[in-house]
């Protein structure tokens, strides 16, 4: 354990792991010494659990014990004297939770060491570079709340290897190659040569319907055809839908030669395929920025920067026996990974596919940007296609730094759809995708009517910045705060609500501190208490500086897990421990002078830990609202 660690939960891990090998020596090696906050706070602060399950295994093998039994011989070999009460047999509860009461000086010297302008968190003494895959926006198509997910979580987890000290790399892996781009990209020369568009003031908008309509026209009939045949409906049935069949053909013939010449580096379809991609890109950066995100245009690394690595790529592949041929196309199996789907990698007619590139992706963030841990924030639809490319990619090699002889760690943080609250994917009414834009801007208009409501008095000006940061932090902290595999419902009111767990609610808990500051130097208070000692007799005063403690070691957690709603249900407990403790500890009226500069020390804190927490989430905040 590091000299540093302030987070009770782990050092009474540590101190019980010890003692337990020791007061029962033929306990399981590595018996987990179950901490927990305790469930009774009237009986202490946490709780040891290990009693019950050592009673079950050691009398399986034989040993028979109960666990009251075994609680005594802990409490007799456990260390606590610098930071618990003494353990007695009273501190026993039922059949063998110890329970365990801090010491209020060891918490006061604890909450002390957070107070440093690291509060706790130390940076990486090892840095690490970590790859972040981030939104993941398609060309010619407006974001939607999908990619609301892949931003907010992807960037996310990248501020919180960025808060530990690590080398963060975003990759925005923008879809914008392929047979797809190729039809918008040969409907988009059609429109503008036919004169019913203009280049120079294409729209996102525009975009999005070209690209839809270039999709069906393409699309073709050939089920209906076969049916057709198959149930004679009859010359005139089958004449129709064959004109329409080979129309369809030949918008994909157009297509694929429109690939063909984007491929070769023709310039006039070069140029056509960069205005789509610069309207595109310039609204996704937008936005981007507009979530206040740290995805930026130096992120990006479409789908196309990889075109010239993927046959290299792919003859490697074969030349290592990794790539083999079934029916004219190229996969790999991975029976031996126990993924039972081969992962294909060249189609029969020679063209490339997603996976392709994702192989390619992990080779380069693996070799050439040299990514210890490459991490993936996509839809969890796609896991069965992380879990092939990560093994094609091992397989290959292309998962080990040169260098060092370590595999780099592949993650694929996959995250659950947005629903509606009829519990079906997130739509419009009239069933189409939500449009990101359209989402924020409800969002912040929403916020500004709550915020008029609760201070009628806030200048105009004002208002209107404050709506923006408090619709966005609603926004965000629902899409972070739910357990990230999981679906969950869009809601607005619920979501910008000021009470329950919810981004208003802790920018609430902000501006209650700002106002106990400001309060303070109106009375002629002195604010400088970052010396002031800390007395922590209420058990409110407790409370919050248990939870207080808790932000070091959950920013690592999160790092482990790749979870950034366990840092949001921190934050949110702190919160509601400041909460508490502002109606049970007054502060300017405080007993005594100590008292007062403590708990205004509290406050001190607790702000400091709010705002980096909620900066570590990518969280906007404001003093007043
Ligand atoms: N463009 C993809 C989609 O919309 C997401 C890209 C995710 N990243 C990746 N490296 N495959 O589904």
């Amino acid at each position: 354990m590091p000299a540093a660690e302030l987070d009770p939960v782990v050092i009474l891990h540590e101190r019980f792991a010890d003692a337990i090998p020791r007061a029962i020596p033929d306990a399981p090696a590595d018996a987990d010494p179950l901490i927990a906050a305790s469930k009774r706070p009237e009986l202490g602060d946490f709780q040891c659990n290990a009693a019950m399950p050592l009673a079950k295994a050691l009398s399986q093998s034989g040993t028979k014990t109960n666990p009251r039994e075994l609680a005594i011989r802990i409490i007799e070999a456990v260390d606590l004297a610098d930071i618990a009460e003494p353990l007695t047999p009273e501190s026993i509860a039922g059949p063998g939770f110890i329970n365990v009461k801090l010491r209020a000086d060891a918490l006061a010297t604890l909450l002390t060491r957070l107070d440093t302008p690291a509060l706790g968190i130390e940076p990486a003494s090892t840095p690490e570079t970590v790859v972040v895959d981030v939104c993941g926006v398609n060309l010619a198509k407006q974001m939607h709340v999908g990619h609301l997910r892949a931003t907010v979580i992807g960037d996310a987890i990248a501020r919180v290897f960025e808060r530990l000290g690590h080398n963060v790399i975003r990759q925005n892996h923008v879809g914008d190659w392929g047979l797809p781009i190729a039809m918008v990209t040969t409907k988009l020369r059609e429109e503008a040569a036919a004169g019913r568009l203009d280049l120079d003031a294409l729209s996102l908008d525009a975009l999005d319907r070209l690209y839809r309509a270039a999709q069906a026209e393409c699309r073709g009939v050939t089920t209906s055809l076969r049916l057709a045949e198959k149930f004679r409906l009859g010359p005139k049935v089958e004449a129709e839908l064959g004109a329409i069949q080979a129309d369809a053909d030949d918008h994909l013939a157009a297509a694929k030669s429109t690939l063909v010449a984007l491929q070769s580096g023709d310039a006039d379809t070069v140029s056509l395929w960069q205005r789509i991609y610069d309207v595109t890109m310039s609204a996704c950066l937008r936005a981007c920025e507009r979530l206040k995100t740290r995805i930026t245009a130096d992120a990006s690394a479409g789908e196309s920067s990889y075109r010239d690595e993927l046959a290299p790529i792919v003859e490697d592949l074969v030349s290592k026996r990794v790539a083999i041929e079934s029916d004219g196309a190229l996969v790999v199996r991975l029976d031996a990974e126990g993924i039972a789907e081969p992962c294909l990698i060249r189609k029969s007619d020679g063209g490339f596919l997603y996976a392709t590139t994702d192989v390619a992706g992990i080779k380069r963030r693996v070799e050439q940007l040299g990514a210890d841990r490459a991490i993936y924030c996509v839809d969890a639809r796609q896991s069965l296609h992380f879990r092939q490319v990560f093994a094609v990619a091992k397989r290959a090699g292309y998962a080990t730094k040169p260098g060092a002889d370590r595999v780099a760690r592949l993650e694929h943080a996959a995250f659950g759809m947005v629903l509606g609250e009829d519990g079906r994917p997130f739509k419009t009414r009239s069933g189409e995708n939500v449009r990101l834009a359209d989402l924020l801007d409800e969002a912040v208009e929403r916020a500004g009517r709550a915020v008029a409501e609760k201070n009628p008095s806030l200048p105009e000006r004002e208002r209107a910045a404050i709506a923006e940061a408090v619709g966005i932090a609603a926004i965000k902290y629902a899409d972070l705060s739910n357990d990230r595999v999981k679906d969950y419902v869009f809601d607005f009111d619920r979501m910008l609500a000021f009470e329950g767990e919810t981004g208003p609610y802790l920018l609430y808990g902000l501006t209650r501190i700002a106002s106990v500051f400001r309060k303070a130097e109106e009375a002629g208070v002195s604010i400088e208490v970052a010396a002031a000692p800390l007395m922590l007799t209420q058990p409110q005063e407790r409370t919050l500086a248990l939870t207080l403690l808790r932000y070091p070691s959950t920013v690592r957690a999160v790092a482990e897990s790749l979870e950034p709603h366990r840092l949001c249900a921190m934050l949110y407990d702190l919160a509601v421990a400041f909460s508490s403790f502002y109606d049970a500890c007054p502060v300017l009226r405080a007993p005594s002078d100590e008292a007062r500069d403590s708990r205004l020390r509290l406050c001190a804190i607790t702000r400091r830990v709010l705002a980096d927490g909620l900066d570590t989430l990518g969280v906007p905040i404001v003093e007043r609202m």
